[in-house]
């Protein structure tokens, strides 16, 4: 019998920045630009910068332990975690697993994924297809960036485009046809040197000499990345449109990457969209690269701009060079799902717990191994004695 096609529904959304602002004019004061300049060229306004304390998994933590409570889902349920980034906390482990952890997401398998700005669109992608394919039925996709550790606040070129952030999306198994309905990918490695985090890998690591002159700084070739941008955008998302088998108007909103407002708008006029139907905050946030389309998403939803059975088209792009775009029919949960009292209760505690069942692992490693180590010992030196 044929089994009926599954959809990935976006039942959870959550976003987190940083508390810290850097406004145009204060970024003024340490670099040779200017507000008008900045705001003209690119349309943003300000951006928020990560403390200290804060980094890629914290942010993406808080924006999915939102996601989890909007969809109101037990983190348990959770099967696989997908942390698009391209300021890990560390290469490995997987920022994923650190989420994954905190989340108390006992039965879910975690990984990050590097594909630039279009970073939440490849892992949207990644998660739809798993959950169409019946490999999973909950997936959390999160898009986080702590971009100001790798902008060289001296290259006023680069420095005045990006922020930090992070959204979430949940997305679960649904036999009605909502939630992701069509995706397209695309890459292009030559144009690999455009936009660069030297001395990032390890081809050419950083020697403890030449540190302070080898820093991972982002490199951009601005002028050729905005080419690329104002075609690939707008084409990428008529692709995945066609793939949806619908046509533009029927597109109710536009969620593209928050770049340069003059990108976006170069992409509207390519999709004779009228602004209304465009959705921009980057004025307010920067380029938060794969976090930039899953705030919008969030922001979004939280003023009204998307609207329960409206089609939205998610389109990004980034370094790599990459593309993609996401053709999702809007329908969140019913509110008497999303209300379950004891179902909150279970995530609170869950959630709650999560730091103490993380501890209670750690230490049963260590019983183990000390365990380990004794029983070893002992059969040695049975062995020995019986030799
Ligand atoms: N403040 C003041 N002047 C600046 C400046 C700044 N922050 N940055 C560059 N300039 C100067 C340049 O030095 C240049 O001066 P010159 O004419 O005396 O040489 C002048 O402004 C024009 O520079 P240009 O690079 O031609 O500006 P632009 O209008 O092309 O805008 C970008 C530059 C970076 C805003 C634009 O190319 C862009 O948005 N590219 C895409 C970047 C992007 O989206 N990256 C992320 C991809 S995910």
């Amino acid at each position: 019998m044929k089994q009926p096609r599954r959809y990935a529904q976006i039942v959870g959304w959550g976003k987190y920045v940083p508390a810290d602002v850097l406004t145009n004019d204060a970024l003024a004061l340490k670099v040779d630009t200017s507000d008008e300049w900045i705001r003209t060229r690119t349309g943003i306004r300000e951006r928020h910068t990560a403390s200290a304390r804060e980094s890629s998994a914290t942010m993406a933590i808080r924006a999915a332990e939102q996601a989890l409570d909007v969809a109101n889902v037990d983190p348990a349920k959770i099967d696989m975690v997908i942390v698009a980034t391209a300021t890990p906390d560390y290469l490995f482990p997987a920022t994923a697993c650190l989420v994954q952890d905190a989340l108390g997401a006992h039965k879910a398998g975690a990984f990050d994924l590097s594909a630039g700005c279009s970073g939440f669109v490849y892992g949207l992608a990644m998660a739809a297809d798993g959950i169409a394919a019946g490999s999973y039925d909950t997936a959390m996709v999160i898009g986080s960036e702590t971009l100001s550790r790798i902008v060289d606040w001296a290259d006023r070129s680069t420095c005045v485009l990006f922020g930090d952030g992070a959204g979430a999306v949940v997305l679960a198994a649904s036999e009605s046809p909502c939630g992701v309905l069509a995706t397209v990918l695309g890459a292009d490695g030559s144009g690999a040197d455009l936009l660069i985090l030297p001395n990032s890998g390890f081809k050419d690591p950083v020697t403890p000499e030449a540190r302070s002159a080898q820093m991972p700084y982002i490199r951009m070739n601005g002028n050729e990345v905005y080419r690329f941008a104002t075609r690939a955008m707008g084409a990428v998302a008529q692709e995945a449109l066609k793939k949806a088998g619908m046509g533009l108007e029927q597109v109710d909103l536009l969620i593209p990457h928050q770049a340069n407002l003059r990108i976006i708008q170069s992409a509207a006029r390519h999709l004779k969209l009228p602004d209304e139907k465009v959705f921009v905050n980057l004025d307010r946030y920067g380029n938060t690269s794969a976090a930039s389309v899953p705030i919008a998403l969030c922001e979004a939803v939280e003023t009204g701009r998307l609207q329960p059975g409206n089609t939205v088209v998610l389109a990004a792009f980034g370094a790599g060079l990459t593309w993609g775009a996401a053709v999702v029919r809007w329908q969140p949960l019913p509110e008497e799902v999303r209300r379950s009292w004891w179902m909150r209760l279970l995530r609170w505690l869950r959630l709650r717990l999560a730091p103490w069942s993380s501890r209670v692992r750690r230490v049963g490693r260590h019983v183990d191994t000390v365990v380990g180590e004794a029983t070893g010992d002992r059969e040695q030196a049975k062995s020995t004695d019986r030799a």
